[in-house]
């Protein structure tokens, strides 16, 4: 049996659905809502609270491998409940940021993860993933209102990671042979800048999409609203005011894992355009 966390979300949706696809076996997924929960056929769906590890034991019972995101309870607790029901594996999505902004908090703390996941017994793989295309939604309330979207450093392009590949990843590392004991930092095939995917966006929709160039401290006053000061800051500092050649580096590690190109920012744009119309 494997179970999938964030199972409603941008990874794990996908990653249920190509394990489903793939016909792996006895496949579950965790939601704290069950009612919200939309899971291909035959997918055991499960209630559970990763913040009350407490609440995963009938998750976790006869579970063999383990997809975990990261951060959302006590990670520690949460890993030795998995222990002791007879995990034997977890795949792990951490953060890019270990590896090129090892200073900032949320790293630290993603870091932190990863250590307990090797020190537990249990067979791991680690996914580091960096700048989600999904994180663009927080632009769909703008342009489907038909408003400026507005966002800071516009011109500074990352290597975008598309959900879906990071999912394609883990289906990889969870169901073949190979995979266990590594640590694969995960992007996109290209570099795109906040101009650039609303360029893409636009694109899809077939209209343009006024865009508008913010300074930092205007986006930091947004984004402390939903990351605090701390991890505002933190933000800013990875998609702009402190980027390093760690960061800016595309990567195959897709394409070398799963046996296909990693999807551009275009691509995920014109599957998810319904989400801007
Ligand atoms: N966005 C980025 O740029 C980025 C970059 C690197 C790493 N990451 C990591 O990627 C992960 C997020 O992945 P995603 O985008 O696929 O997720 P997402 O779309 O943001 O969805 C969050 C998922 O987590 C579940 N969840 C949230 N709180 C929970 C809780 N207390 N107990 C159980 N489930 C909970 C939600 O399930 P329900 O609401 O159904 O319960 C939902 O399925 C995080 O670990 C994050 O640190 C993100």
């Amino acid at each position: 049996m494997i179970l999938v966390t964030g199972a409603t979300g941008n990874i794990g949706s996908a990653l249920l659905k190509e394990l489903h696809a793939c016909g792996t076996g006895p496949l579950r997924g965790l939601t704290r809502d069950s009612s919200r929960a939309a899971f291909p056929e035959d997918v055991d769906v499960v209630e559970g609270d990763l913040a009350e590890p407490e609440s995963l034991k009938p998750a976790l019972d006869g579970v063999r491998s383990l997809f975990l995101v990261s951060r959302l309870g006590p990670d520690a607790d949460i890993l030795e409940a998995a222990r002791l029901a007879g995990v034997e594996h977890v795949v792990l999505v951490s953060s890019i940021t270990v590896q090129t902004h090892p200073h900032l908090g949320p790293a630290g703390e993603n870091l932190a993860v990863e250590r307990l996941l090797k020190e537990s017994g249990m067979a791991w793989t680690i996914l580091r993933p960096t700048q989600f295309a999904s994180n663009t939604v927080m632009w769909a309330a703008s342009i489907r209102a038909r408003e400026t979207v507005r966002a800071p450093y516009a011109d500074t392009a990352l290597p975008t990671v598309h959900p879906s590949d990071i999912a394609s990843v883990a289906r990889v590392a969870l169901t073949e042979s190979g995979h266990r004991g590594r640590t694969y930092a995960l992007t996109g095939p290209e570099l795109v800048s906040p101009r650039q995917q609303v360029q893409a966006l636009a694109a899809a929709l077939g209209r343009d999409i006024p865009f508008t160039e913010i300074s930092r401290r205007q986006a930091h006053a947004q984004l402390a609203a939903v990351f605090g000061d701390e991890g505002a800051a933190a933000v800013l500092d990875i998609t702009g005011a402190d980027v390093n050649d760690e960061l800016l580096a595309v990567r195959d590690t897709v394409s070398r894992v799963t046996g296909s190109p990693a999807r551009t920012f275009g691509q995920w744009a014109a599957e998810n355009v319904g989400t801007f119309r």
